[in-house]
């Protein structure tokens, strides 16, 4: 019996899947999904001064830059065919407080740079946030008031903080707070001061994540917040809130979705992109990144392949586009 042979095209019914893998051009003859630079979008981490540069321990390879050296990875993102880059500031501690109030000023350190790569390097799309959190003393997206994230005063502040970006020269403004009511109240404000065509990327789908950690080091929220943030971010545990969300943010005028973290919510960016037909973006967050890194560095995977499948994962998922801290080295590896 041990010896029998197989009959393996009886099992098969003489479908042999293998045929299309023998060779690389048979592979990539078949393959259905591709990555291009096209697909990427560079966060970036700003502080303030001049050509200095801080590393951020929890993620080994990015930095906080100035104005000026953030600058520059514009322009070299620009040079890969990267189209957007997404700033995030690291606002010194003495500017922030209880209502973000910061977050409105037209000089800020988002504001200061939106100007400079504008005019530096006008081909590359800008993304801010006007969320509140690198803004305030708690480290909360929005405004806390006796141990409650107020929702309407902080959609009030948030859209402030998305008018005086627009007026910066941002081109799309991409709300992470997850408030409810900001995209229509971002709309309004926008509209009533003549910036009908800067769009709306909707961070739709955010979920109170533990993927979070390094980013919270990386912008100087990490000691400050108070709490966790699971009165407004989306339980894990959850699927069908995400499209009621999306829902909102379509019906409040949003141009695009994001979903947040990407790697453990594929299945989230998948309904959201099969049901609202829209551009639906995904956030490859900063434990996604470093896991990636620290594991690759201690020899336990390899780094460069996790990088492109994960990229690949999201993208196949559904994703338009990735904004990841990998961006400009995926970018490098990709095909020209
Ligand atoms: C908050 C915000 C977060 C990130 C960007 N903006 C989440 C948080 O700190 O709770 C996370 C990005 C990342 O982890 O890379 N508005």
């Amino acid at each position: 019996m041990p010896n029998e042979p197989i009959d393996v095209d009886a099992i098969t019914g003489h479908r042999r899947p293998r045929r299309n893998r023998q060779f690389d051009w048979t592979r990539r003859m078949v393959r259905e999904n591709t990555l291009t630079s096209d697909d990427l979008i560079v966060p970036l981490f700003l502080i303030e001064g001049t050509d200095r540069s801080e590393e951020i321990s929890a993620m080994p390879g990015v930095l906080r830059n100035t104005i000026d050296r953030a600058v520059e990875l514009a322009r070299e993102a620009a040079d890969l065919g990267i189209p957007a880059i997404a700033p995030f500031p690291n606002v010194a501690v003495e500017k922030r407080d209880r209502t973000g109030s910061e977050v409105t000023n037209a000089d800020n350190l988002i504001c200061q740079f939106v100007r400079a790569v504008k005019k530096a390097v006008p081909q590359i799309g800008v993304i801010t946030d006007s969320a509140l959190d690198p803004f305030t003393d708690h480290g909360h997206d929005g405004v806390l008031r006796e141990g409650v994230i107020v929702n309407d005063e902080s959609v009030a502040q948030i859209a402030r903080g998305a008018l005086v970006q627009a007026e910066a020269g941002a081109d799309i403004i991409a709300p992470s707070d997850m408030m409810d009511g900001r995209i229509g109240a971002i709309r309004q404000l926008l509209d009533a001061n003549g910036h009908q065509d800067v769009g709306i990327l909707s961070y739709t789908a955010k979920y109170a994540s533990g993927f979070y950690g390094p980013y919270r080091e990386a912008i100087g929220t990490g000691d400050l917040l108070r709490g966790d943030k699971n009165t407004y971010y989306i339980d894990p545990a959850n699927s069908d809130e995400a499209l009621v969300e999306a829902h909102a943010d379509f019906s409040e005028g949003a141009d695009m979705l994001m979903v947040k973290p990407a790697g453990a919510y594929l299945d989230i960016i998948y309904r959201m992109k099969t049901e609202m037909q829209m551009p639906v973006f995904a956030y490859q967050v900063s434990g996604e990144y470093s896991m990636i890194e620290l594991a690759g560095a201690a020899g336990v995977i390899d780094r460069d392949r996790l990088m492109m499948e994960s990229l690949m994962a999201i993208k196949r998922a559904g994703a338009d586009g990735i904004l990841t801290y990998h961006a400009l080295d995926a970018a490098k590896a990709m095909p020209a």
